[in-house]
């Protein structure tokens, strides 16, 4: 079973990726870095910005919710260095799954692939609950009220289905089976909506901070602060989701570092900035009541209209998320299948379109079942938890590969390697413990059953035990 750690060249994952001399479907080339920075963005500004930042300021952080915003983002940014450096040299979709196959073995990349399946598919679920949250809300403030049953999940008050989180996560499929640059210019215009209502509440929000709202700053001591980086974690996801479109960018060598770091550093800015100004204008304690915090405290300092703008912008925002992260999922299924570890399926691209229809509308399937039928605590937490594993893992290959591989060329390279990687591998791993222990729990559960999948079907039928050509 020696053969679980063979590596695929990356000379090889490049040739495959263009589909030379197989006949194999290949993406559409169609974004740039300025796509990229957007669709990151896009990904990154959602939920956890919007919904998650309440919970976590009353529950965990108190005020200090801004260090706990700055202690993630330093963990994804040293995350995403490394990130930038795969995506540049294996320019491929798969993202960290193809860099570890790259890097460290088949079996790595089968673990890091089956972690990014878990990640994409519940934090969809999640968005699109927490999309379904906004939505209703909104229409209830229209006069529109929609029965208990259509709109809540089983179990959870008066519930029989969340039809608004189904209704969306289909819509969003589809859009994504028309194409990807259609896709990229809707996403464009739901962006520029989401940064300007962040601006607006920025501006509108600073003229209300009350300093007496950030005393007592850290109620819950230092380990509320890193419990509190831990969930709103969940509010920077999606950054990595820019190197899974490897395949569709005209210059990736460029493109993928600027648009993931772009996006990145965009969106740490606005969130340390958001969440000092939320906490100074309303007491922590209050977020408890709500799970729309950035409207509730518009709406708190008497600007009702502020607030219906704010919950426009983050119901189009959720969209957006949910735009990306499901394209991401989808991608990180297709190189699965390219290299044989899961059914063919998920592989195939429609011939005029150029997206993988078929693996859109499952992917689109399971989502929505998911998001139809659980309630958001059970999907939520455990999306922290595969990407930070995956983040960890990356950043060891990043140096492994240093001292395996140093002649490779590397269009962007990690500044310093080993202590950048190092301090995102301490980072990640330190958020990881903080977690739930029942998260652990499940986490293992789901990778021992990727195990099963991987020895049942992935071994097998992997494209490696092909006979491979001579590079
Ligand atoms: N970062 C994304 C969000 O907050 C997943 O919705």
């Amino acid at each position: 079973m020696a053969n679980i750690f063979r590596t695929k060249s990356i000379d090889q994952l490049i040739r495959e990726s263009t589909g030379e001399g197989e006949g194999k479907a290949s993406l559409k080339k169609a974004l740039g870095s300025f796509e990229l920075t957007m669709l990151g963005v896009g990904a990154v500004i959602g939920t956890g910005i919007f919904v998650l930042t309440g919970v976590a300021a009353a529950k965990y952080s108190g005020p200090a919710l801004v260090i706990s915003f700055i202690i993630s983002g330093l963990a994804c940014i040293f995350a995403g260095l490394c990130y930038a450096e795969f995506a540049a040299m294996v320019p491929v979709a798969g993202s960290a799954y193809t860099y570890g196959y790259a890097a460290l073995g088949e079996i790595w990349a089968w673990i890091i692939g089956w972690d990014l399946i878990l990640e994409y598919t519940v934090a969809n679920a999640a968005v699109a609950i927490g999309w379904s949250g906004y939505i209703v809300s909104l229409l209830n403030s229209a006069g529109i009220h929609l029965p208990a049953f259509l709109i809540n999940a089983p179990g959870v008050q008066g519930g029989m289905i969340n039809l608004p989180a189904i209704l969306i996560v289909f819509l969003i499929s589809w859009l994504l089976i028309l194409g990807v640059k259609e896709s990229a210019r809707l996403n464009n215009i739901i962006v520029g909506i989401k940064i300007a209502v962040v601006l607006l509440f920025i501006l509108i929000g600073v003229f209300h901070i009350n300093p007496a709202n950030w005393q007592p700053f850290m109620p819950y001591g230092w380990s509320g602060v890193f419990q509190g980086a831990a969930i709103i974690f969940f509010a920077y996801i999606g950054f990595d989701a820019v190197s899974t479109a490897a395949e569709e960018v005209k210059n990736p060598q460029k493109d993928l570092p600027r648009g993931i770091i772009g996006s990145l550093v965009i969106c740490t800015a606005l969130y340390i900035i958001v969440s000092a100004i939320l906490t100074g204008m309303v007491p922590y304690l209050k977020f408890m009541d709500t799970s729309a915090p950035v409207a509730y405290a518009l709406a708190q300092v008497g600007i009702n209209w502020g607030s219906a703008l704010v919950s426009v912008g983050a119901v189009s925002g959720i969209t957006s998320v949910l735009l990306v992260m499901l394209f991401g999922q989808t991608r990180v299924f297709f190189a699965m299948s390219r290299d044989g570890l899961l059914p063919k399926v998920f592989g195939e691209v429609h011939p005029v379109r150029g997206t993988p229809g078929k693996s859109t509308i499952l992917v689109g399937i399971v989502t929505a079942i998911l998001a139809g039928f659980t309630p958001i605590s059970a999907v939520a937490e455990l999306t922290n938890i595969g990407t930070l594993a995956a983040f960890v893992i990356v950043s060891a290959a990043v140096i492994f590969l240093r001292v395996k591989r140093p002649e490779l060329k590397r269009p962007f390279k990690v500044p310093g390697v080993p202590i950048t990687p190092l301090l995102s591998i301490l980072f990640c791993s330190y958020l990881i413990l903080v977690l739930p222990r029942v998260t652990h729990i499940r986490f293992i559960v789901w990778l021992a059953l990727g195990f099963v999948v991987y020895f049942i079907y992935g071994y097998w039928h992997s494209t490696m035990n092909r006979p491979q050509k001579a590079s």
